[in-house]
């Protein structure tokens, strides 16, 4: 094994011209498990490029801290600001602060409540239309109740109604297309490739829908109690309001960045109940108790206390969001490395949450180890990552999966039954390739 600065050390196993891509493209998870026997800064080749990844909790602290010395940066975030925009997921440090401060009240307690009633809608239409009998797709049930709600906190207007669709028809096309450009050298980008062609296609799509959407609030001019409304009030420090091009990145990314990590959060969640009957049944007496058979709403939260451990137990085993980069903009020092400036690092929450080292019996779920007389690693459990550019959404998710599952388990018991497991595809998020479910009415089920 090779060192190339003091305190990095190069993982073996790459490959003249191509590095390490063949195990990150046949199983990146397993690949990366086995970073840490190497050392806690490690170094990986993908083709010309090589990235550091960073293998201890209390290092990938520091990393998330500095901001300004870790910055934003690599192919992925290169992507996503090509998609989207410069919006806050992807914008640099410097432009970030002031991003972050005028989008922070529109995940106020106060805000987050008025959605809360959004999601309750939402989740009561959905899971009222569910039948006994045939098995249903999870994921495709999750993502339209993550889009549906979503879309709606961020605009409520009728007029608006075309966007909701075309973001919500075109996203999955969208992520794929991020992903995959993000892998591909850049001259293979401008081809005519399908895969490029119905990238640009769906991106186009969802951009001009969400273009028009701001046209027509812009000349409205009425608030509408939702996130576009509070955006186009919205003054920058110089007392100038927001132009098109920043309320539009803004909410294209709020769109890709909360829909398929909530949704892929749920599925996981339900696969995890179905595999567990035990914990199920636990979740479907609180529920009961708290509900009935009604769907739980803002004020039902404080006493959905199982259902809270069990999402976050969920992202911990799944992370929707599994791996991350950042760029130094300077020389840095990491541990006891000294870190060229645009050198690329990597964090993974999904490698920080399954690490013996960190976590008790990691890759067992055990809602329970979230009981509050547990202690754990700080910075063993990032599946909102941390620091600066920590998730704004986190409290959104974490009541909309709350709701949401406690609702399902209320009224349906779900089951495998004789269908075949998932398989885990890490791609943009870490997420199952099918979950198909049984529901059973609980009125009719037996326990
Ligand atoms: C279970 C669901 C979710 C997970 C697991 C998740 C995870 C994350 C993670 C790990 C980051 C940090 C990325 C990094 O360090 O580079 C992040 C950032 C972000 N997330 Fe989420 N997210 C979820 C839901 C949401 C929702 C519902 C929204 C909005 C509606 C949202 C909006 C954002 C935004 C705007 C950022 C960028 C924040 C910044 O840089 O200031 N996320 N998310």
């Amino acid at each position: 094994m090779a060192t190339d600065h003091e305190g990095i050390t190069q993982a073996p196993g790459a490959l003249p011209i191509v590095g390490h891509l063949f195990p990150l493209l046949r199983d990146p998870l397993g690949f990366l498990k086995t970073l840490p026997s190497y050392g806690d800064l490690v170094q990986i080749r993908l083709g010309p490029q090589t990235a550091v990844v960073v293998c201890r909790p209390e290092l990938v602290q520091e990393v998330l801290l500095h901001d300004r010395i870790f910055d934003k940066g690599g192919p992925i975030i290169e992507r996503v600001g090509n998609a989207l925009g410069d919006g806050i997921a992807s914008c640099p440090h410097s432009a970030h602060r002031r991003q972050r401060r005028e989008l922070q009240p529109a995940f106020s307690r106060t805000c987050l409540r008025e959605y809360a009633a959004i999601m309750t809608e939402q989740i009561d239409t959905l899971t009222a239309g569910w039948h006994d009998g045939p098995t249903i797709d999870v994921g495709s049930q999750m993502y339209a109740l993550a889009s549906g709600t979503i879309a709606r906190t961020l605009f409520t207007a009728e007029a608006a109604r075309p966007a909701v669709e075309a973001v919500t028809e075109n996203l999955p096309d969208i992520f794929r297309g991020i992903y995959q450009q993000a892998l591909l050298p850049p001259s293979l980008r401008r081809l005519p490739l399908p895969s490029n062609l119905r990238y640009e296609r769906a991106r186009n799509r969802a951009w001009g829908e969400v273009s028009k959407a701001i046209s027509w609030y812009r000349q409205d001019g009425e608030g509408h109690s939702d996130v576009l409304s509070m955006l186009l009030a919205t003054h920058d420090d110089a007392g100038e309001a927001l132009g098109d091009a920043e309320v539009h990145a803004q909410i294209m990314t709020l769109l890709v960045a909360g829909i398929d990590t909530t949704a892929v959060a749920l599925t996981w969640a339900v696969h995890l109940l179905c595999q567990h009957p035990d914990v199920q049944e636990r979740l479907h007496v609180e529920a009961a108790k708290v509900l009935g058979t009604r769907a739980a709403t803002w004020e039902d939260l404080p006493q959905l206390e199982l259902a809270g451990r069990v999402i976050t137990e969920t992202l911990r085993l799944y992370p929707p969001g599994w791996i991350f980069t950042r760029m130094t903009t300077t020389e840095a020092r990491l541990a006891n490395a000294v870190i060229p400036p645009d050198t690329t690092l990597v964090y993974s929450p999904y490698l920080m949450h399954h690490d013996a080292r960190f976590n008790r019996r990691p890759d067992s779920f055990d809602p329970d180890r979230w009981l509050p007389e547990h202690e754990h690693v700080r910075g063993a459990f990032i599946p909102f990552g941390g620091g600066a550019r920590k998730c704004i959404g986190d409290a959104y998710a974490m009541n909309l999966a709350t709701l949401a599952l406690s609702t399902i388990v209320a009224r349906w018991r779900l089951s495998h039954g004789d269908v075949r497991r998932p398989r885990i595809e890490p791609r943009m998020t870490l997420s199952p390739n099918k979950v198909r479910v049984r529901v059973a009415c609980v009125e009719r089920a037996p326990v």
